[in-house]
């Protein structure tokens, strides 16, 4: 979805999305640096650029955010992006046939065997290209997560929780993990070079903060713990396989106050997806939450997939190995409340973005799940 045009120098750009679904609806706009935003972008990640500013002074210049709809369709041209946008039946119609095309033809067992028995060499390769470089800051996380900020441990159910968590004391607990003494656990899982992680460690001053972080490439890991941000004394980065059954994360059940996924749940076999979620709601205290965004059903990354990517249905493999799947709300929620998890928030965002200088209309799908375990 590139290109990203910077004007006049500016660093500023301004990210806006507005989501609904029949429950939820809310506007959110964030400020980034264009290497964020280009860099997400690049990756066919969840951004669109929508406005910008070339210092904070311009802010009351610009275009109000998160009211912008297409009522004209002549006017699609008019602005880089639309926010809500609801797709016709016909619409719909023709992406159910672009999918059912482009999977006509599926890869073979033997080769689907070797993307899985590989993936974190596929990962591998993928970092070690690619590195660090697009690494920025991602302020846009706390608006859309304010569970990463400070202010994030005072959620009303988690405080109501705790408080009702019987005493430890005299009981045979486990003190003996990284973060151990720690009063606020995240976890990122799938956190590649530190894109969320590090962010999270520059805003959030709370001295009572943990942060775990693991990937199932060797190669990223490395890159965030080489990070000169790294921080051991209030961050653990650890490689680890969210598929995998047998491997165990290295913190007891019932400790984390957050898990965050972040287009990760999409790189992994969908039959393994759902031990993958109920593993990892295990290990949330009561109250506790997991953040998830990631690829939407029909999705215009979905669309694009040319024949002879498909590895089972809406699951493709990239040229370059590496695996995405496409959700719908109701295969996420049925997941997390099967893991034990109520809905806080599962929401559509649905964005149509546009390439004004080629006249092109890029329908972008994704995600984005809030679910808690409840109180005991
Ligand atoms: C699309 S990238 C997203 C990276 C990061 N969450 C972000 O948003 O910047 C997917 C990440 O998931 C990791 N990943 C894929 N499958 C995984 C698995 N089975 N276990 C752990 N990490 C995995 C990849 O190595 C990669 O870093």
């Amino acid at each position: 979805m590139r290109p990203l045009t910077t004007r006049g120098g500016s660093r500023l750009f301004h990210v806006l999305l507005r989501r609904t679904s029949t429950s939820d609806r809310y506007i959110h706009h964030w400020p980034c640096t264009f290497s964020a935003a280009d860099w997400i972008s690049s990756r066919g990640f969840a951004v669109s650029v929508t406005s910008m500013a070339s210092s904070p002074g311009m802010e009351e210049k610009r275009p109000q955010f998160g009211n912008r709809f297409l009522k004209d369709p002549s006017q699609v041209f008019q602005h880089n992006a639309w926010d809500n946008v609801q797709w016709s039946e016909e619409q719909e119609a023709t992406a159910r046939k672009k999918v059912l095309e482009n999977s006509s033809q599926p890869i073979s067992l033997e080769q689907q065997e070797e993307y899985e028995n590989k993936a974190s060499n596929f990962w591998d390769d993928f970092y070690t290209i690619h590195e660090n470089r697009f690494f920025k800051d991602r302020q846009w996380l706390f608006t859309e997560f304010p569970e990463l900020s400070p202010s994030g441990r005072s959620h009303p159910d988690s405080a109501e929780c705790q408080r009702s968590v019987p005493d430890q004391e005299g009981q045979d607990v486990n003190n003996d993990y990284p973060g151990s003494s720690a009063s606020y656990r995240i976890l990122e899982v799938g956190c590649g070079v530190g894109n969320t992680v590090f962010p999270i460690l520059q805003t959030n001053n709370d001295p009572g903060l943990f942060i775990y972080c693991c990937d199932f490439s060797s190669t990223a890991v490395e890159l965030v713990k080489t990070n000169p941000q790294y921080n051991p004394s209030r961050c653990f980065a650890f490689v680890h396989d969210l598929s995998d059954e047998n491997l165990q994360y290295p913190i007891p059940e019932d400790s984390l106050d957050v898990i965050v996924l972040i287009f990760v749940l999409s790189a992994i076999l969908p039959s393994k997806m759902q031990d993958a979620i109920s593993r990892l709601s295990r290990l949330l205290k009561p109250g506790g939450c997991i953040l998830l965004r990631d690829y939407g059903r029909y999705d215009m990354a979905q669309l694009r997939f040319k024949k002879g990517r498909c590895l089972s249905e809406n699951f493709y493999v990239r040229g370059d190995g590496t695996r995405v799947y496409f959700f719908t709300q109701d295969e996420l929620g049925d997941m997390f409340n099967k893991a034990g998890l109520e809905k806080a928030q599962n929401i559509v965002d649905r964005r149509l973005q546009v390439n004004r200088g080629k006249q092109l209309t890029m329908y972008r799908v994704w995600i984005q799940c809030k679910y808690r375990k409840p109180c005991n």
